[in-house]
């Protein structure tokens, strides 16, 4: 590993070959950081409403998993230490809010970067319940209301799969982004329309 100037570490991966140098196995965990830190990925809030309490945490594994079952499927992997996770499990329904390019703060809101107050959280962000009690966090680009289908813990975190019940889309389609520990935004690229 090397380290420049700056908080995060890089690995030189083009010394031996362009597939890169096999980490031994102590630094695994540190390569596997480092690694997906370069798949960017689009941020979403996970919320959700109920007789398990309201809460909601930033996410960055919100993924599709089916356009074509019985109804859309959607899954995020929540930290088993999230309130967030305890209060999805036991409302059984979630809301998954892709937020729009200009929504950086209300990311830190919610990975509890600018207020450790989880209750304040919803107080600070204007919201509106949808048809299943779900808060809808307004100004994300999108947001998919779901039914817990099913949910595995695996290690330390929950995979928590939910049916979409409706979708909601905003007028503004750019969606933020995170990658290699910054916020993003997707630019196109020469040719590309
Ligand atoms: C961009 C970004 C993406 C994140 N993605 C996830 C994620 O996918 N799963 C997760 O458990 N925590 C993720 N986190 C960390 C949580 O948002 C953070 O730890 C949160 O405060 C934990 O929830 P709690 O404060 O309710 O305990 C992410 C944080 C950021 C800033």
């Amino acid at each position: 590993m090397t380290s420049s100037a700056g908080k995060s570490p890089t690995w030189n991966c083009t010394a031996s070959s362009t597939l890169g140098e096999v980490m031994p196995d102590t630094d695994l965990r540190a390569a596997f950081v480092e690694g997906m830190s370069r798949a960017a990925t689009f941020v979403a809030v996970a919320t959700t409403d109920g007789e398990g309490g309201r809460a909601g945490v930033t996410v960055s594994s919100l993924t599709s998993v089916s356009a074509d079952g019985e109804h859309p499927s959607l899954l995020v992997c929540i930290n088993r230490q999230s309130a967030a996770a305890a209060a999805i499990l036991q409302n059984r329904a979630f809301c998954a809010n892709l937020l729009a390019e200009n929504q950086q703060e209300l990311a830190d809101l919610f990975a509890g970067r600018s207020t450790t107050d989880r209750a304040e959280r919803f107080d600070r962000v204007p919201w509106v319940p949808g048809d299943l009690g779900q808060p809808l966090l307004r100004g994300a680009t999108a947001t998919f209301e779901c039914r817990l289908a099913t949910a595995l813990l695996w290690e330390t975190h929950h995979i928590i799969v939910g049916r979409v019940s409706a979708v909601r889309l905003s007028d503004d389609a750019s969606a933020l982004l995170y990658g290699q520990r910054a916020y993003r935004k997707a630019i196109h690229l020469t040719g590309d329309d």
